[in-house]
């Protein structure tokens, strides 16, 4: 079985952690003969310079036809309205309605653990992340702009269909991976309709998982918690907002932004995996990003695609080589991004 994936570097580091999963994956294709097609597009700030186009007519359809879509980072200072990349990016979550946005907070070697007294047995949770709307989906207005009486409104939308699959998603993902409890963090005290309705969706799907313990937080219990006892957290389940101020405590938890995978993810859909980290245009090209984050995330999405296999195969070399110090400066080795890439394509085992 084939499975076509498309490959997008994007800008500045991305093209340097993605050439490094691209190398692990080549390595994982030739130990496991997964027969994948990797076909690389130049999507970015470049070819948006150059042409005035970010994506071409027809890409999100052509998105679709692939098993997977593997994206690197966007942003470029010389685009400071940072369109391009929320055409690519935010135009990808949306338009493939990728609704949950998945990023397992894993911490793989007790050297990263940044919390005293803990290690990385205490730090092993995945959060799911509501995608596609919130306070993200660009409804809003300014009136008055500029003047002493400028009003700016947001809204922040929330509706059943997806509060119930995001929640949903998530008690599926636990039940499939034996986790045992599930919480929901929000802000109902407060926002006393849109977060009343995740209560109430919560409440109900829950219910359907009698052997997984229903958990609830207030986000900033919730974020408190995390840094005190991480160690409680198996699956979380939040709105668009909270999930991605979340998700970089978490990054940090793991031992920083350049070892962070995640995905976006429609179920029995196309969908799109990236490192959480940025296109950082300081250290472009320059052999030193981490391409950890990057790598792990071709290890979450092979196992999205049933590669589970070569998935493990993946995060095993990728914990040898930071437990032997073949890893960049920001983790404490002395490697590039190619050398560390190397190691851990070598690294790979049946
Ligand atoms: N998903 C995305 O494509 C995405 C996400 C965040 C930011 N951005 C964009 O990226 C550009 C830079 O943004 P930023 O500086 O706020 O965030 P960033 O994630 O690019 O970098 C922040 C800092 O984190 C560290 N870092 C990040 N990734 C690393 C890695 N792989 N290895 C080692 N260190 C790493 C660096 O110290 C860097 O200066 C902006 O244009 C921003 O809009 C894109």
């Amino acid at each position: 079985m084939t499975r076509r994936i498309a490959i997008v570097p994007g800008d500045g580091i991305g093209i340097d952690v993605t050439r490094e999963a691209v190398k692990v994956l080549r390595a994982a294709d030739a130990l496991f003969a997964l027969d994948l097609d990797l076909e690389e597009f130049d999507f970015g700030a470049e070819r948006y310079l150059r042409t005035g186009e970010a994506l071409p007519t027809g890409m999100m359809d052509r998105f679709r036809s692939y098993d997977a879509i593997f994206m690197g980072a966007f942003g470029d200072p010389r685009i400071p309205d940072m369109h391009h990349a929320a055409e690519i990016l935010l135009g990808t979550r949306f338009q493939l309605d990728l609704y949950a946005n998945v990023r397992p907070v894993k911490c793989l070697s007790d050297r990263l653990c940044p919390l005293k007294g803990r290690t990385r047995r205490d730090i092993d949770f995945v959060v799911f992340r509501e995608n596609t709307e919130g306070l993200y989906v660009g409804m809003g207005g300014i009136f008055k702009k500029g003047t002493e009486q400028e009003i700016a409104v947001q809204e922040d939308v929330n509706t059943r269909h997806g509060v119930e699959r995001i929640v949903r998603e998530a008690f599926q993902f636990a039940a499939r991976h034996h986790r045992t409890r599930v919480t929901m963090s929000d802000k109902s005290n407060v926002l006393r309709y849109g977060h009343d309705l995740w209560q109430r969706v919560f409440a109900e799907v829950s219910a359907e998982y009698a052997d997984i313990e229903a958990n609830h937080l207030y986000v900033d219990a919730l974020v408190m918690q995390m840094v005190k006892d991480p160690s409680q957290f198996e699956v979380i389940v939040t709105c668009n907002m909270f999930g991605d101020i979340i998700t970089d405590l978490g990054a940090q938890l793991q031992g920083g932004l350049g070892l962070a995978a995640s995905g976006n993810i429609h179920p029995g859909r196309t969908s799109m995996f990236e490192p959480v980290h940025g296109s950082a245009p300081k250290y472009a090209g320059k052999d030193t990003a981490n391409p950890i984050g990057a790598i792990l995330t071709a290890h979450m999405m092979l196992d999205h695609l049933g590669a589970g296999a070569a998935a493990r195969a993946i995060e095993s070399a990728v914990v040898d080589a930071i437990e032997t110090g073949r890893c960049t400066r920001d983790i404490g080795g002395s490697l590039g991004t190619s050398a560390t890439g190397d190691a851990i394509a070598s690294g790979l085992k049946a």
